[in-house]
């Protein structure tokens, strides 16, 4: 087994400012990589700028990094990075800016490459990353991964390299003013994580601690999940620090194993039909546990509080519905059966029929 996670993570209220000494050593000048205006209207983005003054950190900002960053997303900040002479890079946001800045951290590191350097599997350096999500889903803020759109491809890849933050500073206040819709869709993409993490042909015993450790906490979670109202009045600073550990602690367990089928399916229905990454990834959750090995589903489903694989599926489809076309289903099955390393990492057999039928086709 391996175990690896170097990422130095803090979670609690002010932690930005609690941490800003820290902030730096990793650097002399930051890129902060962020999304359209969302750190701006929830305060990271404030909070990571008194910190830099804090400590004499001078700092560029590369604003406007979309949902689900494209390649040329990346490259463009990465020009804006070296013309700076930036040394660290700052994810704000989402999964999409703490995906880019890796990326971005990969590049400024080795200039004189393009961007097919982002799917060349050679050891290579990146500048120091540090993470201060905003959503509650991706755990980007505790893997390697960067999920990277790609346009001739017309779908999502990650690169090849793994370039983990340095730092995670974790803050429930960033997430009180998102809308309803981002903390739910993000809160299903954590618990696909922790179930594609448990029923994995990597799993092991210390990536199980955290993968069922978060979904028994999801389950204490669940209530905050529904009650929320359209602008998440009801959700208060613990409960919205308690929805971010869950996702860190998702990333931990996927850090290990990586994701599998219902990622690996998704990813055709957000690039062709925009659907947001949570509800995609969970239109085909319960059809993948369902022929999981029956100890491990029982084991998941009784940590997450749900009688059957079926009551998972309604709970998703009621709070994250996918709408997606038959005929776009059986695309995504049709492409992912060319997978040879994704279909491996499914540790029970699968084919075209079994596949349909998780597909719910
Ligand atoms: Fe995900």
């Amino acid at each position: 087994m391996k175990f690896y996670m170097p990422t130095r993570l803090y979670c609690e209220k002010n932690c930005v400012s609690n941490h800003a000494k820290e902030i730096a050593g990793y650097g002399t000048h930051a890129l902060i990589v962020t999304g359209k205006s969302s750190s701006r209207k929830n305060h990271s983005l404030d909070d990571v700028i008194s910190a830099l003054d804090t400590c004499s950190t001078s700092y560029t900002i590369y604003e406007g990094v979309e949902e689900n960053p494209s390649v040329e997303t990346v490259m463009d900040a990465t020009c804006k990075g070296i013309e700076c002479g930036a040394d660290l890079v700052i994810g704000i946001g989402g999964g999409s800016a703490l995906d880019a800045a890796k990326a971005v951290a990969l590049m400024m590191k080795n200039p004189k490459k393009g961007w097919e350097f982002l799917y060349e599997q050679v050891e290579a350096q990146a500048y120091p990353v540090i993470a201060v999500p905003t959503t509650c889903g991706t755990g980007s803020e505790v893997t390697g991964v960067s999920v990277l759109t790609r346009h001739d491809l017309r779908t999502k890849i990650s690169m090849k390299h793994k370039v983990f933050p340095d730092l995670a500073l974790v803050d429930g206040r960033y997430l009180l003013s998102a809308p309803r819709k981002i903390i739910v869709n993000t809160s299903i993409d954590a618990l696909a994580h922790l179930i594609e993490s448990a029923v994995n042909t990597k799993a092991d015993y210390y990536s199980l601690l955290n993968a069922i450790g978060g979904i028994s906490l999801f389950r204490n979670a669940r209530a905050y999940i529904d009650d929320m109202d359209e602008n998440a009045r009801s959700l208060d600073e613990d409960a919205a620090l308690m929805l971010m550990e869950i996702s860190a602690i998702a990333g931990i367990a996927i850090a290990q194993t990586g994701t599998s089928i219902p990622h690996a399916l998704s990813y055709m229905l957000t690039y062709e039909a925009g659907i947001p990454h949570g509800p995609a990834v969970g239109r085909f959750l319960a059809g993948f546990l369902e022929h999981a090995d029956s100890i491990r589903k029982k084991e998941i489903l009784d940590a997450a509080g749900f009688e059957s694989t079926k009551s998972l599926g309604e709970f998703i489809n009621r709070l994250a519905p996918a709408d997606a076309d038959t005929e776009l289903v059986e695309r995504a099955v049709k492409g992912l059966l060319s997978n040879e390393a994704k279909l491996k990492t499914c540790p029970y057999h699968i084919d075209e029929e079994k596949l349909s039928l998780i597909a719910g086709l």
